[in-house]
């Protein structure tokens, strides 16, 4: 199969595997509805909803409703009832060749038309739905089937779904998704580095004194807490979406933009991410657990009680401080940190560069570095702090001030949703936002080498939820996070 051109979408089958779940009406089916009143899907279409569980497609729509309702503006909502008549539900109670057999004969009725089979399922049920997908005669070379994370619990695991899954389709039919690379400020990265002259050459470890990649949320587990016990924040968060950004960052300019150029960059970095020994690991990692607090007004709950267990090691905040040894990078360090239940949500990337060499300044003592900062939510956009004189006369006074790039105000739209983004590039062929087999294996061989030694040679912290965590600890006086 190759990369089909930018504009074109052929006629498409997408059958979403858990299409009555949780994701799949929160995030996926909204997003096909958005690009479909967008006018982007303007093709032929047919959604298939597989559930295990649910027969009565009256009662999926009227759940779905809202979820695609508060995704809209408002007044929108008129046009989702032709939206509806795209989607059927398909009743699937267990996967085999006899009960696919109708969905199978609808899908092979429009012979030319792409097929997407979304999998949005525990990664336990994988090498069975491949499998009589593949039996049925239904993957052909216009097929693609989508990965929904976790992609197993540790390298042998995934290693595993992933043999199970090249059975029945080839790497370039494959995506595996990680919505973080959907955002929109993720992309404009990609933008920043690479279509500006400015930045380019100061981003290295001359210039550069650390980065700090923060992913803080408000909320708790809710109501995963079966998923989130076996998984944890360093496996949940700093395994897929925390490297993936930090990929983004480090990474050398591809010298184009196919899907291989520059994943091969990424995996690059992956592949010089230091790996820790068990000494080094107290010094460079922490890992917390939120017990009762207040997070904004509300008094909440500890992670055991939300859990309802007397016990567990499970974290829920991970800070990690972590070198990427290639010839950029010397000895920057990179902060990566990632917490439930924390004052705010918001996530960002805080470029510090370093202070100027000279201080000319005989009134001020110490003149702070500049900052450039990639907000990625809630509000997106980007910041770079400079030092300014304070107007007055008489000897130099400094204040940093921000020059403030704000996207919703500056492109005076609605900025679209990660998944939004990633459905069209599956529909296309391109799997640029993807990652590749080998990108998966790199992370997972390095986060095994802080997994292998987790409970042995780190503390489990707990902390206030509505703080921002424990994490001081691993960082020099001078780069504390910059929280907000
Ligand atoms: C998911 C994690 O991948 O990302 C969740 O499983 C987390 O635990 C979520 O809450 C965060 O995504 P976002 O887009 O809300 O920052």
């Amino acid at each position: 199969m190759t990369e089909t051109s930018n504009t074109y979408i052929a006629p498409f089958f997408a059958v979403i595997f858990g299409g009555d779940g949780d994701l799949s009406k929160r995030k996926i089916l909204p997003a096909f509805y958005n690009r479909w009143d967008d006018g982007q899907l303007d093709m032929p279409f047919q959604i298939l909803c597989i559930s295990r569980s649910q027969e009565n497609a009256t009662q999926f729509k009227k759940e779905l409703r809202p979820f695609i309702e508060s995704s809209i503006p408002e007044g929108g909502e008129d046009r989702i009832d032709s939206f509806f008549e795209r989607i059927e539900l398909v009743h699937i109670p267990e996967i085999s060749e006899k009960n696919v057999a109708s969905l199978s004969k609808k899908i092979k009725a429009e012979p030319d038309w792409q097929r997407t089979f979304y999998l949005s399922v525990p990664s336990a049920a994988f090498n069975e739905i491949c499998t009589v997908l593949k039996s049925s005669g239904l993957v052909n070379e216009n097929s693609k089937v989508v990965l929904e994370k976790p992609l197993g619990h540790n390298l042998a695991s995934s290693n595993e779904i992933n043999t199970s899954i090249l059975k029945a389709f080839g790497e370039r039919q494959i995506f595996r998704i990680d919505h973080y690379l959907g955002k929109e400020t993720v992309q404009n990265l990609m933008v920043l580095r690479f279509a500006n002259h400015l930045f380019e050459r100061s981003w290295n470890a001359e210039n550069i004194d650390n980065v700090q990649i923060t992913v803080a949320e408000s909320l708790g587990v809710e109501k995963r807490a079966d998923y989130y016990d076996k998984t944890g924040a360093l496996l949940d968060m700093v395994q897929n979406h925390l490297l993936q950004l930090l990929c983004l960052v480090a990474m050398e300019p591809p010298s184009t933009l196919t899907a291989d150029s520059v994943r091969n960059e990424k995996l690059k970095v992956l592949e010089s991410l230091r790996v820790f020994n068990k000494s080094e690991l107290k010094n460079n990692v922490i890992r917390g657990q939120y017990s009762r607090g207040t997070v904004g007004e509300e008094k909440v709950k500890s992670y055991l009680e939300d859990i309802r267990q007397f016990e567990s090691e499970t974290e829920t905040f991970v800070a990690l401080r972590v070198f990427i040894d290639n010839w950029r990078w010397k000895d920057v360090p990179f902060y990566l940190r990632t917490g439930k239940r924390m004052k705010r949500r918001y996530s960002d990337i805080v470029i510090n560069f370093k202070p100027v060499r000279h201080n000319i300044f005989s009134d001020v003592e110490k003149i702070p570095a500049n900052r450039l900062i990639i907000r990625l939510q809630p509000d997106e956009r980007i910041e770079l702090v400079q030092l300014s004189k304070i107007p007055g006369p008489g000897g130099y006074r400094f204040k940093p001030i921000s020059l403030k790039l704000d996207f919703v105000d500056s492109f005076k739209q609605r900025m679209p949703e990660a998944y939004e983004r990633l459905i069209i590039d599956i529909l296309r062929g391109n799997q640029t936002l993807f990652m590749r087999y080998d990108e998966l294996e790199s992370a997972w061989k390095w986060i095994e080498s802080i997994s292998r030694y987790w409970h042995d040679e780190t503390r489990l912290v707990l902390y206030d939820s509505g703080s921002w965590g424990p994490g001081y600890e691993i960082m020099d006086e001078s780069t504390k996070w910059q929280a907000k």
